[in-house]
């Protein structure tokens, strides 16, 4: 969820969308997320929507924040009713820490779901969990309730590295909760990883990959630390206290993601992702990636429904408020013209290991991809006549590649 929202057009009071984004929804995959926008404290480099108990003020509360949820799948099925019935195949519950909130709540938003739409019977279904926030009796509550799998913020496996990122739990707590995630017969396991953070030494990434790969997990996401405008990180490294991330470290620790993952038999799918078989794959975030629809619940939440994308008011209380009277949580949205939705796909699939279409470029962008593949940064799809696949030093360029397939 990032920091600052972009300006849009206004949402209509009772959420409506024009008709020509009623008729195709599910087409291509139906989803929906759910935003827990609740952490016990603010890790200094994230600005992501979320509050701690003191920053929440009045007129929201984590006690009444499922009600709120189910208030807007109400109307989100009101919104919905003469579309095709959407079929859910993933449901994404992320944060904030969801797992702050108690698992009969979790489990309540699931079952709304379910009785609003209908699981799909292979549904995937993941929630995020802070290490600390969970038990091996909390996960098999979570397991029982219909969660197939979760996504642990692990970070790193190096106490400094740990306490620069002012995580709350202790190195070896993300690892031995996926392992209870596992006994509790999750079907899939992730954890994540942050590298190039300020102290970091290249030990220090190694011992986090080799002790993700110790765990048994299916799926692992490594993300370069960005520094966020506002948070306590950026305002420390302003201050001199720390050294700004460097690209070259960053591109070292993503050389020995990959060969560590690779040797251990993830294969990445996605830039930043790595799964160990094609059904360890995180579909939700597929269906982010190649033009789902996916309606997205909670303050902060995005949307994304036949074209229209919208998003919804950032603070717990303002979101409530608008759902208690009556109206729509909708902040503002956006009905992409076909150069943006091309622009955005080109984008997406570019980071993925399927590849792009060739023909999905514009004269001047597959001459840029020829460039590209003279440069060494795009190969032909070994899998795929006519799709071009970012290779090794391509994914360290990956943005730099984009804009020459964007001209
Ligand atoms: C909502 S958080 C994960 C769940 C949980 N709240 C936690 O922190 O354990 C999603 C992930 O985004 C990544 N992330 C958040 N802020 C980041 C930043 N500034 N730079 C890089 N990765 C970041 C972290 O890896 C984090 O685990
Ligand atoms: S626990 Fe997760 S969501 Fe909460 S502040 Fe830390 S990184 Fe952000």
């Amino acid at each position: 969820m990032p920091g600052v929202l972009p300006v849009g057009e206004p949402v209509p009071a009772e959420g409506s969308l024009p008709a020509s984004a009623r008729v195709s929804v599910g087409a291509r995959g139906f989803g929906v997320y759910v935003h827990v926008p609740f952490c016990a404290s603010r890790c200094g480099y994230c600005d992501f929507n979320t509050y701690t108990a003191d920053e929440l003020g009045a007129g929201a509360s984590r006690e009444g924040y499922v009600d709120a949820v189910l208030t807007e799948l109400t109307l989100a099925a009101r919104v919905l009713r003469d579309a095709p019935p959407p079929r859910v195949d993933t449901v994404f519950v992320g944060g904030g820490t969801p797992t702050l909130l108690p698992t009969g709540d979790l489990a309540r938003i699931l079952d709304a779901i379910d009785r609003t739409w209908g699981l799909a019977a292979e549904a995937e279904v993941t929630t995020e969990a802070n290490p600390e926030s969970v038990t091996p009796a909390s996960l098999k509550e979570l397991r029982a309730a219909g969660y197939t799998r979760i996504s642990l913020g692990m970070q790193s496996a190096a106490p400094g590295v740990l306490a620069v990122l002012d995580r709350r739990h202790s190195a070896g707590r993300a690892t031995a909760a996926a392992l209870e995630a596992r006994d509790a017969g999750f079907d899939h396991v992730n954890l994540d990883l942050i590298y190039g953070t300020p102290g970091e030494r290249a030990e220090d990434f190694a011992a986090s990959l080799e002790q993700v790969v110790a765990a048994g997990v299916d799926h692992v996401s490594a993300y370069a630390l960005i520094v966020e405008d506002g948070t306590r990180l950026a305002a420390r490294m302003r201050r001199g206290e720390l050294p700004y991330p460097d690209e070259d470290v960053a591109a070292d620790r993503y050389l020995a993601a990959e060969s560590v993952l690779d040797a251990a038999g993830f294969s990445w799918y996605e830039v930043s992702n790595w799964a160990r078989t094609v059904a360890a794959r995180c579909r939700h975030n597929l269906l982010y990636w190649t033009g789902g629809d996916w309606w997205g619940l909670g303050p902060g939440a995005h949307s994304h429904v036949g074209g229209v994308r919208w998003w919804n008011v950032r603070h717990p209380a303002t979101y409530a408020g608008r759902l208690g009277a009556g109206e729509s949580p909708g902040q503002a949205r956006e009905v992409l013209t076909g150069t943006e939705a091309h622009m955005e796909d080109v984008m997406l699939r570019l980071r993925l290991a399927a590849g792009l279409p060739l023909d999905a470029l514009t004269d001047a962008g597959r001459l840029g991809a020829a460039r590209a593949l003279a440069a060494g940064l795009l190969a032909e799809s070994a899998h795929a006549a006519g799709r071009a696949v970012l290779t090794l030093r391509g994914r360290l360029l990956a943005d730099a590649v984009v804009r020459d397939l964007l001209p």
